[in-house]
């Protein structure tokens, strides 16, 4: 079976060729992070109009890098959410469209559940059962992993991702978007153990067990930290400025442009309630030193891998399971590797990570989820009935839910196109 697989949830355009023998094919990936920087974050507006030029020219190449005609291909996998709506539209819309043209399945699929099983792609993959840490941009959840479609959630986070933490710390420390990879890289300088920050439900976790996370805290933690080794150095900053949208007004969350309620980012990242003297340091750009900030980040890298070892090395002895995985963004913080590598070592435990370039969005890992949902037979098959438009439903986080019409297709039952922008939603619960 061959398998296109497209990826457009956000700021990356995936796509891929996977076949369910020979693995995978062709990959090609157009990332807008150049396009987005400027604005320090995610402009949803702009993400979709560029997934739009991006998208057919790379499904052109990789059928060029394999050699293979549209009509060679079985299924076509997409990303229907969680995501930006504008940007998962595209992808939705080509990928339903090829279905339709070619009469083949169109295979709607849960972003996570591509970044959950990545790890199969390489070339040494974990067998079923095993917990899975996902941390990305959106996302901190650990889940145990039964099968292909068997996802059980043991823990997630109460406020912030992982991702977002080093997003919003890294804004706070004046470095650039994404925040995550430059806050990792100048933790390479610093001093871990210089500050201590909490390591926040780690004791909790130790006495009741619970495996959630929550890391606002500990973002705020550094925030105080900031302003305490404040140094003026008298040039605006870019972290402080308002963020500027393209299209008017303030852009989206600048720093998780990633489907939160407007108004809970950057608010955080605002210095309210400081003194006026403090404001007009903050104001003019006023950063710590540049050992001291490395210190911080190393600090603060230090603070949230501690978190995520121990709840997952605590969610495989609540398990009883052997082998972690690791996924999304996050994991490709080397820090994160290097200790899990050597305590889950040290247990007789095993970790299993996605190629790097596997770790962040991308259409290769959408592919294989296709084919393998084909191959154990769990469909999301939204090929059925053609439902167009999304709307705001009453819901009081301003999240959208999806409402469509169906139009009966020629000499066919009626066929489903569904795109799903719920923020986020469980991967153990239907869309
Ligand atoms: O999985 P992903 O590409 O997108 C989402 O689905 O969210 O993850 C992106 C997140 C961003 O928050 C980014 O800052 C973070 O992963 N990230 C990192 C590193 N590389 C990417 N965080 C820490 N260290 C890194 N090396
Ligand atoms: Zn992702």
């Amino acid at each position: 079976m061959l398998i296109l697989g497209i990826e457009t949830s956000c700021d990356e355009t995936g796509i891929a060729l996977y076949h369910s023998e020979r693995g995978l094919l062709a990959h090609a990936l157009h990332t807008q992070m150049a396009m987005h920087e400027e604005y320090g974050g995610v402009v949803p507006e702009l993400a979709s109009r560029d997934h739009i030029r991006r998208v057919l020219p790379r499904i052109r190449w990789v059928r060029r890098e394999d050699g293979a005609a549209l009509t060679d291909i079985d299924a076509v996998a997409y990303t229907q959410g969680p995501g930006l709506a504008g940007a998962l539209l595209v992808g939705t819309s080509v990928a339903n469209a090829l279905a339709f043209t070619l009469g083949i399945p169109a295979l709607g699929i849960h972003h996570l559940e591509g970044h959950l099983l990545s790890p199969l792609l390489a070339s040494n993959p974990p067998r079923f059962p095993f917990v899975a840490l996902l941390v990305s941009g959106g996302h901190t959840q650990l889940m145990r992993v039964g099968a292909v479609g068997a996802y059980e959630l043991l823990g997630e986070t109460v406020d912030d991702a992982a991702g977002e933490a080093f997003d919003k710390t890294a804004h706070l420390l004046g470095l650039g978007y994404p925040g995550g990879p430059a806050l990792a890289q100048l933790a390479g300088q610093g001093r871990a153990g210089k500050y201590k920050l909490p390591r926040p439900m780690l004791e909790q976790m130790h006495r009741t067990g619970n495996l959630d996370f929550s890391f606002s805290g500990l973002k705020t933690a550094v925030q105080l930290l900031v302003r305490q080794r404040l140094r003026p150095q008298g040039v605006v900053g870019a972290s402080l400025r308002p963020e500027r949208s393209p299209l008017g007004g303030l852009a989206n969350p600048a720093v998780d442009g990633k489907l939160r309620p407007q108004g809970d980012v950057g608010a955080s990242l605002r210095p309210e309630r400081s003194p006026p003297g403090e404001l007009a340091n903050l104001a003019a750009g006023g950063q710590p030193d540049a050992a001291d900030k490395a210190d911080i980040a190393a600090s603060f890298q230090e603070a949230i891998v501690d978190v995520l070892v121990a709840k997952s090395l605590y969610a495989l002895e609540q398990t009883g399971l052997n082998q972690l995985v690791v996924a999304g963004g996050v994991g490709a913080n080397r820090r994160l590797r290097e200790r899990l590598d050597r305590e889950t070592a040290e247990q007789g435990l095993s970790v299993f990570y996605p190629e790097f370039e596997f770790c962040t969005d991308n259409g290769a890992m959408i592919a294989l989820a296709g084919a393998l949902r084909l191959g154990a037979e769990l469909r999301n098959d939204t090929s059925g009935a053609l439902r167009l438009g999304a709307a705001l439903r009453d819901n009081p986080s301003g999240a959208l839910g999806v409402q469509g019409a169906t139009i009966p297709a020629q000499d066919s039952p009626a066929r489903t196109y569904a795109f799903t922008v719920k923020p986020r939603w469980d991967l153990s619960t239907s869309v």
